[in-house]
């Protein structure tokens, strides 16, 4: 035997664990984290619950616009009073004051906007002015309740507007909604 052979032969725990880290452990390593990526990757693009999900979501998205509600053809729209549009809608704003919103009762900050005429603050609560969405942000107000909404508010701040009043006693059927009050805007 040379010396040589014996060279080769004794290897030492360090080689030795430097050959098995090189060359089993860090590819085999390498090659699960692959693997994990993929299947991390693929994971995340058709998981069960994520095609349930895109299901839901495009039917959100295709979903008609318009929902046709039927309604019962005799029933005739009552025009609310001031006072219950304002519970329902208005106080959301009037009552705090958000956005900067004349306070229902603030006598101070709805002079100068009664002095405008109560034509015009319909017209404004109509179509919105500035923070004030159109209609109180609920376009199914009719103007007639807009108009009394109006009333009730400055009236209570000292004006005397007078409100429009109920459209012709409900005539089934027939009582399209034809504008009601002379003080009341076209429909
Ligand atoms: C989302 C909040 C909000 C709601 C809801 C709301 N308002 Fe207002 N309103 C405001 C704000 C803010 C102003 C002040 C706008 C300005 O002058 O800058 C205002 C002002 C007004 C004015 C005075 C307009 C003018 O010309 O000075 C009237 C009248 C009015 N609102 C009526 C109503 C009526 C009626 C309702 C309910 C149907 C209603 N508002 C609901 C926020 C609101």
């Amino acid at each position: 035997m040379s010396d040589h052979d014996v060279k080769m032969t004794k290897t030492t725990p360090q080689q030795f664990f430097f050959a098995l880290w090189g060359g089993l452990f860090a590819p085999i390593i390498a090659i699960a984290l692959i693997v994990g990526l993929v299947a991390k990757i693929q994971g995340s693009h058709s998981t069960q619950a994520a095609l349930a999900y895109n299901d839901q979501a495009v039917e959100e998205r295709i979903h008609p616009v318009g929902e046709v509600n039927v309604v019962d053809a005799n029933a005739v729209h009552v025009d609310k009073e001031g006072e219950q549009v304002f519970g329902e809608v208005c106080t959301a704003c009037h009552t705090p004051g958000a956005l900067g919103a004349p306070k229902f009762g603030d006598k101070a900050a709805w002079g100068p906007r009664i002095k405008q005429g109560y034509e015009t603050l319909i017209k404004h609560a109509i179509e919105g002015i500035r923070q004030m969405p159109a209609r109180g942000g609920n376009p199914d107000l009719t103007d007639t309740e807009i108009a009394r909404a109006v009333a009730y508010m400055a009236n209570d701040a000292g004006a005397k507007f007078t409100p429009p009043a109920a459209a012709a006693p409900a005539a089934p059927a027939a009582a399209a909604p034809a504008a009601p009050a002379a003080d009341a805007k076209k429909m």
